[in-house]
């Protein structure tokens, strides 16, 4: 067997374009403009591209981007008092605080600062617990993209045996509810677990998201599984020049595509997803906010 590719650079594209004609209708009829402020501290290399990337899509699809930039050494309640001008700043319907902040700042106390109609993360306490109660919520962005794409490859999950690889805040825990919400029968993997091979064998729908690169061979997946790889793993490639590196998912991909139905690539596939999502939990915030219909097939 070969796996289909599931394309989610076209997918996200397709997101992007949906986002884009929304906006400007909003724009045309209602003199409405969705703004999406991001709020960087310190330089990290990694959030330095990201926040970039996001600048530039954010314009692209119409909507208005505020960046905040702030120093390292930024002090904890000058970035709340940030946060409290932007939670009170009606131009702006989302706020989003690039992670990882420095370590004198208490990333919780920050996120829990954010309105919550406007945390376009998802990660405030009050959008986790909504969406843990299937009530609506904000979702955060990463497994929402991967929720689009499993929906779009499999229609259906309902009754669907999903195995999501990682725990984490942003990406395993939120997965697991929404693959709960949509009826799949769920369970969480993660490093302490027994004999994983053998956990991850049963899933009609893998999710990997554990940060290790390539570490689940093609014997690990079920024949015809749906494999959905969110690692974005740098590792060196020497045969590519020197100090040269390559981007390898969570999944080993060669394997895994003798085994699996379908399978996200890194890069070109869950990666994309991440800034559409979040231009499409922009819009969704900003219809909230004045109690206008939400974009249909944009929200979890
Ligand atoms: N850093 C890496 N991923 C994310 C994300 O999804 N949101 C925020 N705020 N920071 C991140």
């Amino acid at each position: 067997m070969t796996a289909d590719i599931i394309d989610g650079k076209a997918f996200a594209a397709d997101v992007r374009e949906r986002v884009a004609a929304h906006v400007a209708r909003l724009t045309g009829d209602r003199g409405l403009t969705p703004g999406l402020a991001v709020v960087i501290v310190g330089s990290d290399p990694a959030s330095e591209i990201y926040v970039r990337n996001k600048q530039r899509q954010t314009v692209e699809a119409g909507m208005q981007s505020f960046e905040h930039r702030l120093p390292e050494a930024t002090a904890e309640v000058a970035l709340l008092a940030l946060i409290a001008r932007l939670n009170a700043d009606p131009a702006v319907h989302g706020i989003l605080c690039q992670l990882p902040l420095p370590g004198h700042i208490n990333a919780d106390a920050v996120i829990n600062a954010i309105d919550p109609a406007k945390d376009v993360d998802g990660f405030h306490i009050s959008n986790v617990g909504l969406l843990a109660t299937g009530q609506k919520a904000l979702v955060p962005c990463t497994p929402l993209g991967c929720l689009m794409l499993l929906r779009d490859r499999l229609g259906s999950l309902s009754g669907a045996d999903a195995v999501v690889l990682g725990r984490s805040n942003i990406v395993g825990k939120p997965m697991a509810q929404l693959l709960l919400r949509d009826s799949a029968t769920v369970t969480v993997a993660h490093s302490r677990t027994r004999d994983l091979a053998a956990v991850c064998r049963r899933a009609d729908i893998l999710v990997a998201a554990v940060g290790r690169p390539e570490m689940v061979p093609g014997d690990w997946i079920k024949p015809g599984a749906t494999v959905i790889d969110v690692g974005i793993n740098r590792l060196p490639a020497p045969e590519r020049g020197e100090g040269k590196t390559r981007i390898v998912g969570d999944v080993d991909f060669a394997s895994a595509c003798r085994v699996a139905g379908a399978i996200t690539p890194v890069p070109g596939g869950v990666g994309p997803m991440t800034i559409a999502c979040l231009l499409a939990n922009t819009l969704t915030a900003c219809c909230r906010a004045h109690g206008m219909a939400e974009p249909e097939g944009l929200t979890a």
